[in-house]
């Protein structure tokens, strides 16, 4: 099928490239020429693994163009907007203003048979709205909300473990879920489950979906705090409540907590969005996950500080992780990076490093310093401190580490690390929630 993506950030570029991939014809639309220009060298201006193959290969078949011109959409029989909804300044609420404009763009171009399809995460009730705006055109609107994780994107694109349609009532809804059935008809053949809603329901699955997320983080941060009053370890705690199928232990790694372009600002948009439709109190708990994700930073801070008797003033703090999460370059609300910040305001001389985001963060948080191998950063450290859980940081060899510092100081900010061996080779091993 010939389709759209409208803008091509984190979701939009993998969308597109993943649709091109299952065979369609694909115009990947954004007004960034810079973002464009990179995407059509295979170069995404994000780390994402396996996406610069398919951008290439879909545009060596043709089946695959990136451009900054809306009219190029004219001929697409479906447009997908995959815009930002990022937190407004100053605000809880999410912004919409690129939603707005993404489908106004597309007025001109919209017939009966066009159908838009929002993927954006969005308040509850935007996509009422905007098929009220679409609604002269005779064309449908679909809200299919996307769940897909940075770092494994692509496949998360290409097999995702549910899709949801919200649509509108009657006829029109159900000509436009089967519209969307035939561009998703590779994932429906894998037995994918399909969950057709109204428009509300599909906005509150993908909000719904980021706080359970967000909650089972915390509550498993909140039981590290208690560990750590009690001298108990949380890490054997997740293991022995996460058999219970009931709770499971995906998503009960205790640590520095989450980050991220998602759930910090998803979490708050729903508070907000909450309070404008009048039911704050459902989700007043989600205040109490946030400050609980939040106090992890400053525990770190107070941990490391306490592990160098009290000051960081002229001791040399080697931070392994600048990226929000591992196999990402992505620096938004980086918990890592928040530290690091926080331990340079107190006197610390901060040496970050991270395998794909030193670009990113040294643009952000330019007063940091930042090196690039792992090696030179550890060396003359007298505190390091691992805060994004890298496979390379996971791996580090205590003896081999040891011949780089000055100081055999670790605190494991993601419970990676195995402390037997840390200790038995001479290092002072603090973690948060283990003993
Ligand atoms: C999240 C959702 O998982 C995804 O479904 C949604 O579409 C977008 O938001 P993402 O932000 O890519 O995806 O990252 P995720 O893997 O969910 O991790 C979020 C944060 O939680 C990271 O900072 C990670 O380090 C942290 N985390 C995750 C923990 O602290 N403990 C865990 O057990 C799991």
């Amino acid at each position: 099928m010939k389709v759209s993506v409208i803008g091509c950030g984190y979701l939009g570029a993998v969308h597109a490239a993943a649709l091109a991939s299952l065979g369609h014809e694909v115009i990947g639309m954004d007004l960034d020429e810079a973002k464009v220009d990179a995407l059509a060298s295979g170069n995404p201006p994000f780390y994402e693994p396996g996406l610069s193959e398919l951008l290439l290969k879909g545009q060596d078949r043709g089946s695959l163009e990136f451009t900054t011109e809306v009219t190029r959409v004219a001929s697409s029989i479906l447009h997908f907007v995959c815009v930002g909804t990022p937190q407004k300044p100053g605000e809880l609420a999410a912004d919409v203003t690129y939603v707005n404009e993404a489908v106004e763009s597309l007025l001109p171009y919209l017939t009966s048979t066009s159908v838009v399809v929002g993927k954006s995460t969005v308040p509850v009730g935007t996509a009422e709205r905007l098929a009220g705006v679409i609604s002269g055109t005779g064309a449908s609107m679909v809200w299919n909300p996307e769940f897909l994780r940075e770092g494994h994107a692509v496949e998360d694109t290409v097999h995702p473990n549910r899709l949801v349609y919200g649509v509108a009532e009657g006829e029109a809804g159900q000509e436009a879920a089967t519209r969307l059935d035939e561009v998703y008809a590779s994932m429906l053949a894998e037995d994918t489950p399909r969950i057709i809603t109204d428009y509300a329901t599909a906005e509150l699955v993908k909000t719904a979906a980021n706080s359970f997320l967000a909650t089972k983080i915390s509550f498993i941060n909140a039981m590290a705090e208690l560990c750590e009053a009690s001298g108990a370890d949380v890490t054997q705690l997740a293991d022995a409540i996460g058999l219970d199928d009931r709770i499971g232990r995906k998503f009960l790694n205790a640590g520095l907590g989450f980050g991220g372009g998602c759930l910090p600002k998803d979490i708050r948009a729903f508070m907000a969005r909450a309070g404008e439709l009048g039911a704050d109190q459902a989700v007043t708990f989600l205040k109490e996950i946030d400050s609980i994700n939040m106090r992890r930073r400053v525990r770190m801070v107070d941990i490391a500080r306490d592990a160098l008797n009290g000051s960081f003033i002229g001791k040399k703090i080697t931070v392994l992780g600048a990226a929000f999460k591992p196999n990402s370059d992505d620096v938004r609300d980086s918990p890592a990076l928040a530290v690091a910040r926080l331990i340079a305001t107190q006197g610390g001389v901060v040496t970050v490093t991270d395998p794909q985001a030193i670009g990113n963060a040294s643009t952000a948080f330019p007063e940091l310093n930042y090196v690039t191998d792992t090696t030179e950063a550890l060396t003359g450290a007298d505190a390091v401190l691992l805060l994004t859980e890298w496979h390379e940081y996971r791996d580090l060899d205590p003896h081999v580490t040891a011949e780089s510092v000055n100081g055999k100081v670790l605190v494991d900010g993601r419970n990676v690390l195995t402390p037997q061996l840390w200790r038995a080779a001479g290092w002072t091993y603090r973690a948060l929630g283990r003993p």
